[in-house]
């Protein structure tokens, strides 16, 4: 009998936003590999057919939801939709996030909004919304949240992406102190380039790919896998210590 078929053994359950591809999906699956029943989210449901699979397979409890972070309307009735599947959520994990790149002076309002308003806003109301729900529960839990590099030193054509994760990494503190007291925990992690689909436009030019892995002391990029085991390291009993921090997980790219 594994932990999933054990009706007395309480399962960990996990909320994961942006889970269909990329860091999204390798924590959900590693999360899933750690013992957790785990809720994943995209823009579009459907997409989220391959991490569920991967989530089954390991014997785990896989709830697939549609949530769009930039309608603010959608997102209680998703949290309303994981607890009603789950009973809690021990750990919400905020991967999902829009990505620009843009020199300041062509940057426009509506892509500005088109970056905050999932990054911070949604990211935000979704916290308050599963912050709430746990406090009221009276269970302890953990939120991690998928800061940048990019929101602690600055890089070219990256200021509205670079700007929403450092006002994420502020977030954490925050959340972190107001919700100490009720054993919350809110820590971020801060990778430096992973290779996902989403970078593989920009690493596909090796001048560019040479520039960026010369700013990197151990000289090579993080893989999903890395960022999934330290999200699981963040969200264990080993990290019980730990709140309002941001991990740099960046090759000493911010070590400078
Ligand atoms: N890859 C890197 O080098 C790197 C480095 C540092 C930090 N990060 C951060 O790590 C996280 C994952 O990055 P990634 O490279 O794996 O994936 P990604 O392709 O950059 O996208 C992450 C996810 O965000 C979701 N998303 C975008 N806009 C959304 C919205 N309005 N509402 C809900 N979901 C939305 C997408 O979900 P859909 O399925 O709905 O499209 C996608 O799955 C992001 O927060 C990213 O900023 C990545």
């Amino acid at each position: 009998m594994n932990a999933s078929t054990d009706p007395g053994r309480q399962r960990r359950t996990a909320f994961v936003t942006g889970a269909a591809t990329g860091i999204g999906a390798a924590i959900a699956v590693a999360l899933a590999r750690n013992g957790y029943d785990v809720a994943v989210s995209a823009r579009q449901a459907e997409r989220l057919a391959d991490t569920e699979k991967q989530i089954s397979a390991l014997g785990a409890h896989a709830v697939p939801l549609a949530l769009d972070l930039s309608a603010l309307e959608e997102i209680e009735p998703a949290v309303e939709k994981v607890f009603q599947a789950f009973g809690r959520i021990d750990v919400l994990v905020n991967n999902a996030g829009a990505t620009l790149r843009k020199p300041v002076l062509e940057v426009t309002p509506d892509e500005w909004e088109s970056v905050m308003q999932p990054n911070l806003k949604g990211t935000f109301f979704l916290c308050q919304k599963a912050g709430r729900r746990m406090i009221e529960r009276g269970t302890a839990g953990c939120i991690i949240n998928l800061a940048s590099a990019h929101g602690v030193v600055g890089f070219p054509n990256r200021s509205v992406y670079g700007i929403s994760k450092a006002a994420l990494i502020h977030m954490t503190r925050m959340l972190a102190i107001e919700w100490a007291g009720y054993g919350i925990r809110v820590n971020a992690i801060a990778p430096g380039t992973v290779e996902t689909a989403s970078r593989a436009e920009i690493l596909a030019d090796p001048k560019v790919k040479e520039t960026m892995l010369n700013r990197v002391p151990l000289h090579r990029f993080a893989t999903p896998l890395e960022i999934a085991d330290a999200v699981c390291f963040m969200a264990s009993p080993a990290a019980a210590y730990m709140t309002g921090q941001t991990l740099m997980f960046d090759g000493g790219l911010t070590a400078y």
